[in-house]
């Protein structure tokens, strides 16, 4: 692995931590980590796939178009979370549907070979 995607594979882990991390230990609550942590993994999941499509290693598109929209969907709840706390109007579920949907990508990530 060059050493520019062992960066970006990092800095893809550490997002999912953050988002997972934010979700475990802030219950309920969209924390600064949660939402930069869902913005942070469709820039540097897109990244890997600029990467990877430069290598001579196959890209599974269908497996990226399913990661690409449950992490918008991560992203959407994280911000509109985000929001509606700023608002006073917190919504707990939207911060725990964003944490189980990154765990879901982590699967589809994982097993999808
Ligand atoms: C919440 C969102 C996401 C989570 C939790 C997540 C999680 C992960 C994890 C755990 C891995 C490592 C898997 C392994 O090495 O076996 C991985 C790899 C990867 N992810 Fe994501 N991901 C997310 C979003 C995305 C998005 C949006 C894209 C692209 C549009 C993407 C593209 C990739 C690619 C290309 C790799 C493989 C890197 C390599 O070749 O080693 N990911 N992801």
């Amino acid at each position: 692995m060059d050493a520019l995607k062992i960066v970006f594979v990092v800095l893809h882990l550490l997002g999912l931590l953050a988002i997972v991390g934010s979700v475990v230990v802030r219950r309920g609550v969209p924390t600064p980590a949660l939402v930069w942590g869902a913005r942070a993994q469709i820039v540097t999941g897109l990244v890997l796939v600029g990467i990877n499509e430069t290598g001579d290693g196959d890209v599974n598109h269908t497996k990226i178009a399913v990661k690409l929209l449950v992490a918008l969907a991560v992203a959407a709840c994280a911000e509109i979370a985000a929001g509606r706390e700023r608002r006073g109007q917190g919504n707990p579920n939207l911060v725990h549907a964003a944490g189980a949907l990154a765990v879901l990508n982590t699967l589809v990530a994982v097993l999808w070979n």
